[in-house]
């Protein structure tokens, strides 16, 4: 009998885990159509998305646009259209674009020196275009509202310093716009992700979000804020997270020491402390080594117990959760 309860206990804890898990498509669905374009918005809610994510950046006349990158040319025709308007350091910034002047560009899937980086995914020439944040919002509200579904919004905020420096402010843009349509709120489903500690917690207290917040973790190499993250990867740095945030994102390759076995101390940590683990990104191009996607999710879900993750492929963490949930 009480073998039975212990198997019953199991079930049900690995079950609630399982259930409570969120799918994240990163970018939308990124893996088979140009990243954050409305075309790869509505078929990661048709794919099953718990959360798409928003990438935001500012444009010069300060409207949220849903772009990855504060440059334009790996992800867009901008030197075709606009060939005068690089910086001296020969980029295009979308700050030094009005929302006008970004309606003219064309997206393509995301190059590098020319080359498509992920160059089996999508080859097609349709015209897609750069998405503003209001418009995404509305897009993921209908088809909500029309599938009967509640998939959540999952936005980071890109570079504040850059965007300070250039004069525009761009957390409170970012709180302005989810305000606007009543989504400020800890029972929303929505979260905001930044890299910069410091602008995290100025959102939650100079600014007095109320949305849930996740502190994303990088390598300082990546400069991709002055964060320290040698320093956020402890048991002191993940308290001072917890003191604001609602969980980490940290990178895949950061949340075990030792490749695939046991999580890292510090992600123990911030477990202990309550903080959600919504790692980044599971990507089938790029699975660890000699592993199946199946291996990696089972790793990830079961075994390591994350609350959630990134992915540019949902197809199959989607029916993972599912095969996984029915065996039970
Ligand atoms: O936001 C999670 C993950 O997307 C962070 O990396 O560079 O894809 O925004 P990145
Ligand atoms: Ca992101």
């Amino acid at each position: 009998m009480r073998t039975i309860i212990a198997f019953l206990s199991l079930a049900i804890v690995t079950f609630s885990s399982q259930a409570d898990f969120s799918i994240i498509a990163h970018r939308g669905a990124s893996g088979y159509l140009p990243e954050h374009t409305f075309a790869s918005t509505v078929l990661a809610h048709a794919q099953g998305a718990d959360f798409i994510e928003q990438d935001v950046v500012l444009s010069k006349d300060g409207v949220p646009l849903v772009i990855h990158d504060i440059h334009l040319e790996n992800t867009t025709n901008v030197a075709q259209i606009f060939p005068s308007r690089a910086r001296k350091d020969g980029r295009y910034y979308a700050i030094d674009f009005t929302l006008a002047e970004i309606n003219r560009l064309t997206v393509n899937e995301r190059k590098n020196n020319n080359i498509q980086v992920f160059k089996q995914r999508y080859q097609g020439q349709a015209k897609f275009r750069i998405t503003t944040l209001a418009d995404q919002i509305e897009l993921v509200n209908q088809l909500n509202r029309g599938t009967n579904k509640n998939t959540g919004l999952y936005i980071e905020v890109k570079s504040p310093e850059f965007h300070r420096q250039n004069g525009l402010d761009i957390s409170q843009k970012v709180l302005s716009s989810l305000r606007k349509f009543g989504l400020d709120a800890s029972d929303a489903k929505v979260y905001i992700q930044c890299f910069d500690f410091d602008e995290l917690k100025r959102i939650r207290t100079e600014l007095n979000a109320k949305v849930k917040l996740i502190q994303l973790i990088g390598e300082n190499s990546w400069q991709e804020a002055e964060t320290n993250y040698d320093q956020l990867k402890t048991s002191a740095g993940m308290m001072s997270v917890s003191q604001y945030a609602d969980g980490i994102g940290p990178w895949l390759g950061h949340i075990s020491d030792d490749e695939s076995k046991e999580l890292a101390p510090w992600v123990h940590k911030a477990k202990s402390l309550g903080l959600l683990i919504h790692p980044y990104t599971f990507r089938t191009e790029t699975l660890m080594q000699g592993k199946e996607a199946k291996d990696v999710l089972d790793l990830l879900i079961n075994k390591w117990k994350v609350d959630g993750l990134f992915t540019d492929q949902l197809p199959p963490v989607v029916s993972f959760r599912k095969s996984a949930t029915n065996n039970l």
